[in-house]
């Protein structure tokens, strides 16, 4: 059987918040001795739509001293910077060659994305064609998705499949892995959605002071049951802070009829998380020589396994070597 490879990507904008910590970080980290894992910060992301070049820059610097921050451990799982491993953007353009215009434009993201009315980038349009190319790069098998990613990687395994059924086996078809449901972080505010980026005040980011963690868990939306029990449809706010206190210490809530002493716990349990974090992330931030040498070692670690891909894609599409 082959090793398992797992690639988990990255945006590069955004605060990391603590749904990426429970749902992608902490899986990736634990996975760390047994797979060989990559970690991508996708920056070329970033220019899809409208930016400011030195954000970009300072982003994706960021970016790379949370994850280091957080875990990761680049000795065993590169950190690798899209835009420094060229070959991302030129199997982007093999793929390109198999990838329908009507195909890109079915995208639910690239649609929504686009519907303001707004100038769209080209590179918009073809950005999950990208992202196919950070998977297939690396024969990656594993690929930890959440569900506004699932479509984009079923886009991957029919372009993989499709290169390989008219040009010969090339790629390996990746697979995507759920994260687990007990990591799925539920916004504070609004417990029926996910934890994300645009999340406002019901998002905990990682670098967040203790007392607005403190806060934020304060003012997590709950109900009028007064009672402390696991019910997503009826209580969807406090199933979400007892799934948070079950990912960060394996705990069961102390007190089966306290709102209060439920988040109290919740707070302690997110801040004994979150603590060493912004410790060792204060750190880092003193030393960016250090964060850019990572970037600069895993590119070369990685390079390697893309330069193959490259030239087996290059030769069976029809150039020369
Ligand atoms: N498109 C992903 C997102 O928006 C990020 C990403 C880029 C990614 N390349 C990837 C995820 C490769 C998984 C694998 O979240």
């Amino acid at each position: 059987m082959a090793p398992t490879r797992r690639l988990t990507g990255f945006q590069p904008t955004g605060r990391l918040h603590l749904g990426n910590l429970l749902g992608a970080l902490r899986p990736l980290i634990a996975a760390q001795s047994a797979a060989e894992s990559i970690a991508l910060i996708a920056d070329l992301h970033a220019m899809t739509v409208d930016h400011h070049p030195s954000e970009v820059r300072a982003s994706a610097l960021e970016q790379a001293t949370l994850l280091l921050a957080a875990g990761v451990d680049p000795a065993r799982t590169p950190i690798v910077l899209q835009s420094q491993v060229r070959e991302h953007t030129e199997l982007h353009y093999l793929l390109e060659c198999v990838t329908g215009y009507g195909e890109a434009a079915r995208m639910i993201q690239f649609k929504e994305k686009s519907a303001g009315g707004g100038p769209v980038r080209l590179s918009l349009l073809t950005y999950p064609v990208l992202m196919s190319a950070d998977i297939l790069l690396y024969d990656a098998n594993q690929v930890p998705v959440g569900d506004d990613q699932s479509q984009h990687l079923e886009l991957t395994r029919t372009l993989a499949t499709r290169f390989n059924t008219r040009y010969g086996a090339t790629f390996t078809v990746p697979e995507g892995i759920r994260p687990d449901a007990a990591a799925r972080v539920m916004d504070m505010a609004d417990p029926t959605s996910k934890m994300s980026k645009t999340s406002g005040t019901g998002r905990i980011a990682l670098l967040d002071p203790p007392e607005v963690v403190r806060r934020t868990i304060a003012r997590a939306v709950t109900d009028e049951f007064a009672v402390v029990r696991r019910d997503p449809e009826r209580q969807p706010g406090i199933t979400n802070l007892i799934g948070i206190l079950a990912a960060c210490t394996g705990q069961e809530p102390a007190d089966q009829s306290s709102y209060g002493a439920l988040k109290r716990q919740v707070t302690d349990a997110v801040e004994a998380l979150l603590a060493p974090i912004r410790a060792r992330h204060a750190e880092l931030a003193d030393d960016p020589a250090y964060v850019r040498k990572v970037l600069a070692e895993s590119a070369e670690l990685v390079r390697p396994t893309a330069a193959t891909t490259v030239a087996r894609a290059r030769r069976a599409i029809g150039l020369l070597d």
